[in-house]
């Protein structure tokens, strides 16, 4: 019996990837660096479902890593233990092991321990001085600490015994491989900032956007049972996706479109400026055309005084939405957890009470009914 392939590559032995595009979504002029990736998956044997996330296992960036090595005096050629227990240089640990943009209590009081001046960090690092601690890491890296106290002194082996062993991130693939066999895409918003005089940059889009040209990049999928399109092609799929929230749906697009799904598409997509921000706008308004997305609903927040989210436009529409609903339509939601999301729930029943005629209570049991039933499916981080 041969072995599955789709076995053969996990998060545990990731596929070592090539990147074949990186392309900016977001002209010039943009408040924002969002970009589309296209993976190469050719030989890999990985297999992915719409609604499915990729893993990827990113590296520091190495500047950040010899500034560290710098600052604490070291070659970089010193040995020192991986997370895993193999023995590499600490040059490749900061690259690739341990997490060097955030740091924890565990530096702090050891910093403390090894320089008298760092004596503030202790109470920071005990129950009480949670508070405390947390308004300290707010916006500081590893490297923050460490330039504030250059008389503490460590070996390699303790100092990376204070980090914590590098993640990788979850990005939403935004490809069906019914249209694209053997590639992944993404949509990936690259995160920078500056915070304390620094400019800071989150590890992972980084690397995608700055950092993966020819060299592999390290690939996992992350299966999401929960976000799949509706099993009967007939059925209607209301999507709001604003901000890098769009990449399952453009992946849902892809499939609808290869499968021949009759059921039809509304997409809600917003973010900051119509000029600027626009993504995939040739692709969607292309599905337009050829009646694959039948409905396309924009919401740009920065074009006028007032802010316009996808919400408003949901309840702008809300007789025809709670139509599709009635149709038996699905409802799905991707993006931002912390505050987008719950303002589309709370719309979403406003569009219900509104359109169907119903009180607070009922509309709040019908949207439990959507849940329960499966037809309303989220995926925000
Ligand atoms: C299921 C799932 C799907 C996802 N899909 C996508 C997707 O399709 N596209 C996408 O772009 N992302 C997606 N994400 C988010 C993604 O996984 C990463 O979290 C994101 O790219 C940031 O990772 P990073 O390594 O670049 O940044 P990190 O190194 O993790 O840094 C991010 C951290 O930087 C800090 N930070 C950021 N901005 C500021 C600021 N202005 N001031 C102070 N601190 C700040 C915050 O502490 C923040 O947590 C998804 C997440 C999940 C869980
Ligand atoms: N949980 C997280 O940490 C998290 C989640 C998502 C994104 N992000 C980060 O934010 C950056 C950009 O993300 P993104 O491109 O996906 O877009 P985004 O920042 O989520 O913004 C997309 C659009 O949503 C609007 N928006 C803001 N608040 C909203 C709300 N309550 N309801 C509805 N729409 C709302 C934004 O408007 P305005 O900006 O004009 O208000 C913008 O027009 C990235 O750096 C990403 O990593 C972080």
């Amino acid at each position: 019996m041969s072995a599955d392939p789709t076995a053969l590559y996990s998060r545990k032995n990731p596929f070592p990837a090539q990147l074949k595009t990186n392309r900016s979504l977001t002209g010039p002029g943009a408040a924002k660096d969002t970009r589309h990736f296209e993976i190469d998956l050719a030989d890999s044997g990985l297999v992915y479902e719409v609604g499915d996330s990729l893993g990827v296992f990113p590296t520091n960036n190495p500047v950040l890593v010899e500034e560290i090595l710098g600052v604490l005096g070291f070659s970089g050629e010193e040995e020192v233990t991986d997370p895993n227990g193999n023995t590499i240089t600490i040059r490749e640990a900061l690259t690739r092991s341990y997490v060097i943009t955030e740091k924890d209590k565990k530096l702090l009081a050891a910093i403390a321990q090894k320089d008298p001046t760092a004596a503030h960090f202790i109470p920071m690092t005990t129950p009480e001085g949670r508070a405390e601690l947390e308004a300290y890491v707010a916006g500081r890296e590893v490297i923050d600490p460490l330039l504030a106290h250059p008389a503490a002194k460590f070996t390699p082996e303790e100092f990376v015994k204070c980090l914590r062993k590098l993640q990788p991130r979850l990005y939403s693939i935004a490809s069906s491989q019914k249209a694209n066999p053997s590639e992944v895409h993404l949509t990936v918003a690259a995160v920078r900032y500056e915070t304390h005089g620094r400019k800071r940059e989150g590890v992972c889009s980084t690397f995608l956007s700055d950092r993966s040209d020819n060299v592999p990049v390290p690939v996992f999928v992350h299966t999401a049972k929960h976000f799949r399109v509706p099993e009967d092609p007939s059925t209607h799929a209301i999507m709001v996706g604003p901000g890098t929230g769009i990449a399952p749906f453009m992946a849902f697009l892809q499939e609808r479109k290869a499968t021949g799904a009759t059921g039809k598409n509304w997409l809600f997509f917003g973010d900051q400026k119509s000029a600027t921000d626009f993504l995939y706008r040739e692709e969607l308004e292309a599905w337009q055309q050829e009646g694959v997305l039948h409905k396309l609903s924009t919401a740009f927040s920065r074009d006028q005084a007032e802010k316009v989210y996808v919400q408003h436009r949901m309840l702008e529409e809300a007789e025809e939405l709670f139509a599709w609903l009635e149709q038996g339509g699905y409802f799905y939601i991707c993006g931002d957890a912390s505050r987008m999301a719950k303002d589309v729930d709370t719309a979403l029943h406003q569009v219900v009470e509104k359109a169907g005629g119903k009180s607070p209570e009922e509309a709040a049991a019908y949207v439990e009914e959507l849940k329960k039933s499966k037809r309303y499916r989220k995926d925000v981080y």
